[in-house]
């Protein structure tokens, strides 16, 4: 089953397209790296599957639902733009109104659960305000947890943090998907932390899903190259170019595609009288697929 299925979903503002006959579907259990530049359309998309916008057309199902149903929608939860937050209350009055808010009965039981899993269990009593935007974004995504939701959607939860405030997002967005066996889907332009936790990606362009692909499938597809340092790069590139085909000097780097047996080249050159003084494997990661795939659609 999927957890989100969308078929010609189109919504504008003053005539012009924000979101224009979109597909999605999102497996339940992924982490779903929704990807694409700023105005792409990841936010409006995202509003309208919560039901904070209403679509001029096209169907959104969530497990197998109309997402307009009741009791489907008691099972989404989401941070989008802003958490909601009051910034003069606490972390746990702030999610303790939320809770009301949602009609739970077990708050304390389930505000201790949702703090735990965005590990901030000691800092219950701080001030909204005087938390940083690491612990702020945490707090978001603890309110959206809230109700043990199915389904979690994130709108660039990732943007501003800095590396240690990205690494836990990172470890607490695996734990909600395989502990609590919820589906998220993450709106982002920084690829390269999508990389290492999506298990899905779907990306956006001028309002349009271009291209949806398993990490599994994406890492298949993924070109693998050598790369290496000699002292005669042009007499080197020669060579393996007779004998590998596809070679470029990329950065000060020869690259050899589409092998990744780096023992052969370096005994190849070595043959010809070329001592390599650096090499290693390669792969062509998200990013790089990223901008090619973005730069195709541009030329056509
Ligand atoms: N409430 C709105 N009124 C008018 N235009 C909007 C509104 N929300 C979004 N847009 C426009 O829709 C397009 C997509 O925006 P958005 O969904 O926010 O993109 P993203 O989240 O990918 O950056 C942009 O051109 C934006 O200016
Ligand atoms: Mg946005």
């Amino acid at each position: 089953m999927n957890a989100i299925e969308i078929r010609n979903l189109s919504k504008s503002f003053r005539g012009m397209y924000a979101v224009d006959n979109l597909n999605m579907t999102v497996p339940v259990g992924a982490i779903y790296g929704f990807i694409g530049e700023n105005g792409s359309g990841k936010s409006t998309t995202e509003k309208l599957i919560c039901g904070h916008l209403v679509p001029d057309g096209g169907e959104i199902k969530l497990f197998g639902r109309d997402y307009t149903d009741a009791g489907v929608r008691v099972r989404v939860g989401a941070l989008i733009e802003n958490t909601g937050c009051f910034p003069n209350s606490s972390v746990w009055d702030n999610l303790m109104m939320q809770a009301i808010n949602l009609g739970l009965e077990n708050r304390t039981e389930e505000i201790n659960r949702v703090l735990e899993i965005v590990r901030m269990e000691d800092s219950a009593k701080i001030k909204f305000k005087s938390c940083s935007l690491g612990m702020k974004q945490r707090i978001g995504i603890a309110m959206a947890l809230l109700g043990s939701p199915l389904l979690l959607i994130l709108d660039e939860p990732i943007n501003g943090l800095d590396t240690d405030g990205m690494r836990i997002m990172r470890e607490i967005l695996v734990d909600i998907t395989q502990k609590y066996g919820c589906t998220v889907l993450i709106s982002s332009h920084i690829l390269g932390e999508l990389e290492k936790i999506a298990t899905h990606y779907g990306i956006i362009r001028q309002g349009k899903m271009i291209c949806e692909i398993s990490a599994k499938d994406m890492d298949s597809r993924a070109q693998v190259f050598v790369s290496l340092k000699t002292k005669d790069m042009n007499g080197a590139k020669s060579l393996l170019k007779a004998k590998y085909g596809a070679v470029k000097e990329e950065e000060g780097y020869l690259r050899v595609y589409d092998v990744d047996d780096t023992e052969s080249i370096v005994e190849y050159l070595l043959q010809n009288g070329h001592v390599v003084s650096e090499i290693k494997k390669n792969k062509i990661g998200l990013e790089e697929y990223y901008i090619e795939l973005m730069s195709k659609k541009e030329d056509e």
